[in-house]
């Protein structure tokens, strides 16, 4: 049974085949079926799940399985948000910035959670089903670990004992993110849909 996976990140592509590997579908990515990365144009991250899982089930004719997510940051007024993936032109440089944004601001101030709305799409792009997840957590004074992507080594979650997101082994990370939680909660229908090739 195909999967089509509406992402054109790779650290979310790992992620996913890691977290969906029970599961047993051939996940295939954008560039296996051929199609562009979709836009992002809603202002949520609902909205943006959904828009990507129709758009490329409609262009794919596969059953079709979007994630939108990001870092929302108290003190920032919840920024980057939807804007994650937008917020500076680099990883680097969006972790400097959301550093240099909490400069001075006391750890108690320092409050963040990871949010990922995740949409899955029948081929053609009528039907949906949807999920969601969140990790709470506080922004550190500086980023720490190599493991992960984006935004994880400035991230420590509150459930993860002082250690930063990047710090933690795959299988750790993905048992508390935002990502593993959602796709947790989409579990049993994914299974239905490899078993049955149908919802
Ligand atoms: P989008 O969902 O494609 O708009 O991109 C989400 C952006 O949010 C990514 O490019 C990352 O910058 C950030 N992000 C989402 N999930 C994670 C994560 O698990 N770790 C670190 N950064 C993340």
């Amino acid at each position: 049974m195909k999967l089509l996976v509406a992402t054109s990140n790779p650290g979310k592509m790992v992620e996913v085949r890691e977290i969906l590997a029970p599961v047993g579908f051939e996940l295939l990515t954008l560039q296996d079926a051929a199609l562009p990365p979709p836009d992002e144009t809603g202002v949520t991250f609902q909205d943006n799940a959904a828009a990507k899982a129709t758009e490329c089930a409609a262009q794919s004719g596969l059953w079709t399985l979007a994630d939108d997510s990001g870092l929302c940051v108290d003190a920032l007024g919840g920024a980057p948000g939807v804007r994650s993936a937008r917020y500076a032109p680099t990883d680097e440089e969006r972790r400097a910035k959301v550093l240099a944004g909490l400069k001075g601001v006391p750890e108690f101030r320092r409050g963040a959670h990871f949010f990922c709305a995740v949409a899955l799409s029948a081929p053609g792009g009528r039907h949906i089903y949807r999920a969601e997840g969140r990790v709470d957590g506080r922004i550190g004074d500086e980023a720490r670990g190599s493991g992960g992507f984006g935004y994880d080594p400035i991230f420590y979650p509150n459930e993860a004992a002082g250690r930063s997101l990047a710090e933690l082994p795959s299988a750790e990370k993905n048992a508390l993110s935002h990502r593993g939680r959602a796709l947790t909660r989409l579990r049993p229908l994914l299974e239905r849909l490899a078993r049955d090739g149908a919802l």
